[in-house]
């Protein structure tokens, strides 16, 4: 059933979420923007059917074609300093693996910082973004898409493309939201390292991955070892030197 119809029903299994959902929007990140000036409620999650223009990570474009994917922005009014923005992503990163495994129950990986994979190609994507103090954890996955555009279709999938279309997106998002508030709160108040250690243990790039990372306008080629205490990746560049790797985009080396 299509969440739109079911709303009363989803926003009765999420009591601690005020649902809000749109045929279309520019991006729920917009949308999440304007209902913070507004004053909106802690827990305000905004969910689109289509994005006109949405939002992905360094400035990219997040394909949202109407209907082919969960478009979601979730408000999170933390006590968090901004030092410690970086690392929720991966606090994020971990409940939307789990939502996917659990519900379309399919493997996925983590790639540091912001993107869980299946069969080594992104299936989700995650911006996380602050505006006047609060969090929008801002999650896009795909699920129908059969094609990607051309320069992304060799790295792009989706839960369909890879065999997963019999399960409830109802399903997926309350399951979602709840992982997202377990997370979270995980990392506002165990601490930091758990999430860290939960991170590490669910994906294949945090340590010993060869990989060619994109930073500032530089490509570097090293082998992961591991995170700092801000969540950063430590690359062991073929330069022997240990780079900490702030925002760049990371690729395996095939
Ligand atoms: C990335 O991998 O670059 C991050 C992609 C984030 C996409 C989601 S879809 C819902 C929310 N609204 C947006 O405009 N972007 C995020």
């Amino acid at each position: 059933m299509s969440i739109r119809r079911n709303l009363d029903h989803i926003s009765a299994r999420l009591p601690l979420w005020h649902l809000h959902w749109y045929v279309t929007l520019d991006s729920t990140q917009l949308e999440a923007q304007r209902l913070i000036d507004e004053g909106c409620l802690d827990h305000t999650a905004i969910v689109s059917q289509e994005q006109t223009a949405g939002m992905g990570r360094l400035g990219r474009r997040w394909h949202s074609e109407s209907g082919q994917g969960l478009y979601l922005s979730a408000i999170l009014r933390l006590e968090l300093p901004p030092a410690h923005l970086p690392g929720l992503t991966l606090a994020l990163g971990l409940a939307a693996k789990r939502t996917i495994e659990e519900t379309a129950e399919l493997d996925c990986d983590l790639r540091w910082p912001n993107d869980v994979l299946v069969a080594g190609r992104k299936v989700c994507g995650i911006l996380t973004q602050m505006h006047n103090g609060a969090v929008i954890a801002g999650i896009g996955i795909n699920l129908n898409q059969r094609d990607f555009p051309l320069e992304i279709d060799d790295i792009a999938t989706s839960l369909d493309r890879e065999g997963a279309s019999n399960f409830s997106r109802e399903d997926l998002l309350v399951r979602l939201l709840d992982y997202i508030e377990e997370y979270t709160q995980l990392y506002c108040r165990d601490g930091r390292d758990i999430v860290y250690r939960a991170f590490r243990m669910n994906s294949t790039y945090v340590q010993g991955k060869r990989v060619i990372v994109e930073q500032d306008g530089r490509s570097l080629r090293g082998v992961t070892d591991g995170l700092d205490a801000d969540g950063f990746l430590i690359l062991r560049a073929e330069t022997g030197e240990r780079i900490t790797i702030l925002a760049g985009g990371v690729r395996p080396v095939i």
